[in-house]
């Protein structure tokens, strides 16, 4: 079901690779919801041809950039803006990579030159956007902006590894640069904790299918799906949260609040 929420606005999606992707979700419910798209991903992402198929269902042109390139995020604004022919309402930052995960270093053995990258592309990348967009004005008064992040910033979850330094990392970098890009011009930044989900980044983590169905067992919900997360993503872009900003919002059906359930109190009894 479609309410509108976004009709007339303008957006940029970073992340879809595939459409399992959170991004890819949120990409066809901000076209269902009534936004103009402009979808980016990392230029290796792009070669996987993917992302076109996408681009053609929202008719949305896509715009190759690494995220750790200043110049890349530059032009990918320009030809945004001359795309929409004017600025930009909301932001989807659904970015993450570790080095040491993919590597298979155990957190006590990283390697600090693979971290460095894993928190410039997952977290400081954020940065970068909000920097680009600031320095060139590019988005319009009461925009929104939108990262992704995960429990692990706040609570151990030992294979998460250094993704949770990372995610620690994008929260507080939503808190600060949403602070002065509120002042400067409201425009709203948060970053929403999902629940796991079955995508190319998930399934990079060790022991991720155990993960899934503790969250699973331990949500009076059960896990969010990526299409509810989409949802919640057009509710944030959309002018129905206007005063929500520096937050990080929990979307795990119950899971972050919830001490034990009665279904891993049976399991654990058997
Ligand atoms: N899947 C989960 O269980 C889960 C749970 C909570 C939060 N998240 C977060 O959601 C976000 C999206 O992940 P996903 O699960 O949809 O997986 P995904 O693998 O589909 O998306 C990750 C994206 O990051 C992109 N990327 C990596 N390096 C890049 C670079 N240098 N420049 C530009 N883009 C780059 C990839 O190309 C890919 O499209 C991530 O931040 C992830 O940590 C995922």
């Amino acid at each position: 079901m479609s309410f509108n929420l976004l009709k007339g606005k303008k957006g940029i999606i970073f992340g879809a690779l595939d459409e399992r992707s959170i991004a890819w979700r949120t990409a066809l419910r901000c076209h269902d919801e009534g936004a103009q798209l402009v979808l980016s991903n990392a230029p290796v992402a792009l070669r996987m041809g993917e992302i076109n198929k996408l681009g053609e269902t929202v008719k949305a042109p896509v715009i190759g950039a690494d995220v750790v390139n200043m110049e890349d995020l530059k032009k990918l604004f320009e030809e945004s803006m001359k795309h929409f022919g004017g600025g930009i309402d909301f932001i989807l930052h659904s970015i993450g990579m570790s080095l040491n995960m993919r590597k298979g270093k155990h957190y006590t053995e990283i390697d600090y030159s693979f971290n460095q990258k894993t928190l410039d592309i997952s977290a400081m990348s954020l940065h970068r956007i909000l920097r680009t967009a600031w320095d060139m004005d590019a988005l319009n008064e009461w925009g929104s902006v939108v990262g992704l992040s995960y429990i692990a910033s706040q609570r151990v979850f030992p294979d998460y590894n250094e993704m949770a330094d990372a995610k620690a990392l994008l929260e507080s970098v939503t808190r600060s640069f949403g602070y002065y890009y509120g002042l400067k011009k409201k425009v709203r930044v948060n970053t929403i904790s999902q629940s796991p989900v079955r995508t190319m980044a998930g399934s990079g983590v060790k022991g991720f299918d155990a993960f899934f169905s503790y969250a699973e067992k331990m949500s009076p919900l059960g896990n969010a799906t990526a299409d509810e997360c989409a949802a919640y993503c057009a509710s944030l872009f959309s002018d129905l949260t206007r005063m929500v900003t520096m937050q990080n919002l929990f979307h795990d059906g119950g899971f972050s609040f919830t001490g034990i359930t009665e279904t891993i109190i049976n399991q654990m009894e058997k």
